[in-house]
Order: structure tokens, then sequence, then C-alpha cells
């Protein structure tokens, strides 16, 4: 198959030459932000929901970038509609944006006019590492790591800084090679994951942290309109590491996976430890809602042997394909 084309500043590259500079702010300062959308049946989803928190970052980061919205738009299809033939027919693709400040001056004088970096790529939608989890729920620990302040660096701008969130993963990982970091923030409430949005269950009501230390996730709101949709009560609230003790369910979002449940919190059963039924209604919904059944893509993409091993033991999913 032919190799993915990228997209830099006008030039369109096989993903092999796509190189910038190592003079550019996102390699010398991480400079940059950026956006991660999928496809379902190779349609993007919410894609002007991404453009225009794209464009809000933009903004918030003061870069000096006039590319109309609708030519962001326009060319984030040409991306997909060029590497269309790139991956296998039934598979799914992540359309990356990123986009620095530019050029980074070494000569100390910053105040000379930047051209921003465009970037754009596409990836393989690669659901594995998330496929246990969907059957079994994963294991969410809070690393000792604080989430970053809003007040130094607003967790609704996305960008590409993660020193914070790549230090706070290792720490999780120390507990569990396969744990999933839940950040507190420095007066001990939830947050978010470094790459995802957390939710809890409790007596049948969806709970989530509120965005004032943690990105507005589309698959966050994608989540609660499903949830509305489905006359699930939803909740944006403060949220303690106890709530989640207390919880009867509880689960990560985010654009890949859309769902990821989580049956353990920091060493205990979430509930009674198994994936829960308004995490399998909202799976559902989501299936509903993109025509893509992502627990199906995931399971379909393992080897056989990982799957005869996941479907050896008992879980929501055996129970439903059994009957
Ligand atoms: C820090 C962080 N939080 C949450 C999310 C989830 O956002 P979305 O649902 O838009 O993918 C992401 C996505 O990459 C993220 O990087």
């Amino acid at each position: 198959m032919a190799e993915p084309l990228a997209y830099i500043n006008g030039e369109w590259l096989p993903h092999r030459e796509a190189k910038i500079s190592i003079f550019d702010s996102a390699v010398m300062l991480g400079d940059c932000v950026t956006e991660s959308t999928r496809t379902f049946a190779r349609e993007p989803f919410r894609l002007e929901a991404h453009v225009a928190r794209l464009y809000d970052s933009i903004k918030v980061c003061r870069y000096d970038f006039d590319m109309p919205r609708e030519e962001m738009l326009a060319l984030s299809l040409e991306v997909i509609e060029r590497n269309a033939d790139c991956y296998a027919p039934d598979e799914d693709l992540w359309l990356v944006h990123n986009i620095s400040r530019g050029g980074y001056p070494m000569s100390g004088d910053q105040s000379a006019k930047r051209v921003p970096t465009v970037m754009l790529h596409t990836a393989p939608m690669d659901l594995t590492y998330w496929a246990a989890f969907y059957l079994r729920g994963c294991h969410a620990v809070t690393p000792p790591s604080r989430m970053m302040p809003a007040q130094s660096l607003d967790p609704k701008i996305k960008n590409r800084s993660r020193m914070s969130y790549t230090l706070a993963e290792l720490e999780t990982k120390l507990v569990d090679p396969m744990a999933q970091g839940i950040l507190l923030d420095h007066n001990g409430l939830l947050t978010e994951n470094k790459g995802g949005n957390f939710f809890l269950v409790k007596d049948g009501v969806l709970r989530t942290p509120r965005t004032l230390q943690a990105l507005a996730g589309v698959t966050r709101q994608a989540t609660l309109d499903i949830a509305r949709d489905l006359g699930i009560p939803a909740e944006e609230r403060d949220l303690q590491p106890y709530d989640v003790y207390t919880a009867d369910e509880a689960f990560f979002t985010s654009t890949p996976y859309c769902i990821m449940p989580a049956t353990r919190f920091n060493g205990l059963p979430v509930g009674d430890g198994a994936v829960g039924e308004v995490t399998i209604r909202l799976l559902d919904g989501w299936a509903a809602l993109t025509g893509v059944d992502v627990v199906a893509q995931a399971l379909g993409q393992l080897a056989e042997a990982e799957r005869a091993e996941l479907f050896a033991q008992e879980s929501w999913w055996t129970r439903r394909t059994s009957r």
C-alpha cells in the first residue's frame, strides 16, 4: 500500500520525508497546539468541534495565524481523502493537526513576526491496546504528581507541552504497568487523564469533573449528549478520590477508544469490579451514534490467540455474544 502523505505548510510529503526544522518552536519549547480526530467508517467525527477547539487554542496562544477556518476544514478532509487508499478498506484513521508558533529565533529577540508551522497527518486507528479494557476494565490510579494548575497552563488549550502528563503517567505505571492515570489538582480534586476525561456513575447518575482543570473533550461532550438522549442524568461537578472508591462504575473518554471502562481504582474494585450497566448502555449509544461498534472494532484487531484468551474469561461481552 502507498505511503500516506503529510501536509506541512503547503507541501505534501510521504511520512518518511515529512520533517520540520530543529529550530521549530514545537521542538525548542513544546510550543505547539494540536488536535486528534478519528473517523468512524471513514467519516471524521465532529471535525467542526475539533477545528473550533484548535482555533480557540491558536487564539489563546497568540499565534500569528491567518488561515480561515473553512480552509482548515477543507484541508483536513483533503488529508483524509488523499490517504484513503493507504489503509485497509475497513480501517479507520486518526487525523492529527499540529500547529506550532513557527521558527524559534536563537538570537534571544522574540519580537519578529513568525510563520506558524502547520502539520497534518493521518495514522491507522489501532485500538489493540484498549481491547481488553472494554471487557475487563482498566485500573485507574492517581499519581503523586498534580495537574498543572490552569492558572499556569489552561488544559482547555490542547497543546503539545506534555512533560507534566508524561511524568505523571510514568509514576502511574510504577504502581501497575497497565494502569491509567487520573490526575488530581492541588486541592485533591479529580481532573483528567493524560489523554482522556474521567466519569463515574453513582446511583444511576453520571458524574464528571468540570472543565476548570481538564480539557473540554469532544468525546466527553458526545458522551454527555448520548446520556441525555438515553435519559441518563448527568452532572458536572467537583469529585474526590472518595467519590470513585464509592462509585458504582467509572470510565475514561477519549477520541480513539470513546469509552474505556475502569473497574479498579487505586487497588480497590469500583462497584462490583466488573464493567457496569450504564457504561455498557453508553458504549451501545456510541455504536448507535457513529455506526461503528468500537468494542467489536478493537477485538477484531487482536490476533486470534489474544482474542481467544480474552473470550476464555466471562465478561459482559462474552455473555452478550453467547446469547
Ligand atoms: C489531556 C487530554 N484530556 C482529554 C482528552 C480527550 O479529549 P477528546 O475527547 O477531545 O479526544 C485528550 C485527548 O487527547 C487530552 O489530551
